[in-house]
């Protein structure tokens, strides 16, 4: 794993959504698998703004969302499907049928997380896959304890993860249940970046890095990967 850490988050985030261009310029139908979360606002902010300056065109870049939650009406804003529209593809020349979201509208829904898994495999794979990571270690919903080869399916939400969502729902109930990208279907991408900024990722991310692979902190398994990037910035590295 190549890490490198900033000295703020906004240096950290810069950086992020500078390399995110280089590689939109190096292929234009590049195809990113698409974290959400906090973390992700400023990069995506700051990746639109500088496609816009460098005059780079989106049209063909295809995003694929990491996870989404299940439950929510099709329009709710808290969807993840909402999010990266609101973030990236409301944007620019984005093309809105160009994001991929697994369908947990579907009445079968361990049907529509293998159909999502199948639709990865058939656009040949993810190019650049974004990763935040939960103060639990989780990346997409793959919660502690989620197997390294596991693939796309409906997952259950820990009370961590819950209580850390929590301030994005106001007074609603997140939901329980989401699909995900397994982490198996995560390490297939060619390249893999995971961010964290500020002091409450200092502790997951000390076991990520110092820490042997283990599925009690998911985020570990991206040590098998072998084209991975951290990207820190002080306070989220203040314990390594
Ligand atoms: C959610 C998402 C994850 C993301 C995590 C971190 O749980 N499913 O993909 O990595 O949040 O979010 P934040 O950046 O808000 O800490």
């Amino acid at each position: 794993m190549d890490i490198e850490i900033f000295d703020s988050a906004a240096l950290a985030t810069d950086k992020l959504s500078e390399l995110l261009v280089e590689r939109v310029q190096a292929k234009k139908d590049l195809k990113m698998g698409l974290a959400t979360g906090r973390t992700m606002d400023a990069v995506y902010h700051k990746f639109v703004t500088k496609l816009s300056e460098k005059k780079v065109s989106c049209i063909n870049i295809l995003g694929l969302a990491i996870d989404e939650y299940i439950g929510l009406a099709v329009n709710d804003e808290n969807s993840y499907k909402h999010y990266l529209n609101f973030h990236l593809y409301e944007h620019l020349d984005f093309v809105k049928s160009n994001l991929l979201v697994p369908d947990v509208h579907a009445e079968d829904l361990d049907e529509a997380a293998l159909k999502f898994e199948k639709v990865v495999e058939d656009i040949g794979g993810v190019d650049i896959q974004l990763l935040g990571i939960g103060t639990n270690g989780h990346i997409g919903f793959n919660e502690p304890g989620s197997a390294h080869d596991s693939q796309s399916r409906v997952v259950g939400l820990t009370s961590s993860t819950l209580a850390s969502n929590k301030s994005m729902f106001g007074n609603n109930e997140v939901p329980k249940t989401a699909i995900t990208m397994g982490i198996g279907t995560i390490l297939k991408a060619k390249e893999c970046i995971l961010i964290a900024t500020g002091e409450s990722k200092a502790s997951i991310i000390q076991k990520l890095v110092n820490g042997d692979i283990s599925s009690k902190v998911p985020a570990s398994a991206l040590k098998l990967h072998k084209n991975t990037k951290i990207i820190l910035d002080r306070e989220a590295a203040k314990l390594i």
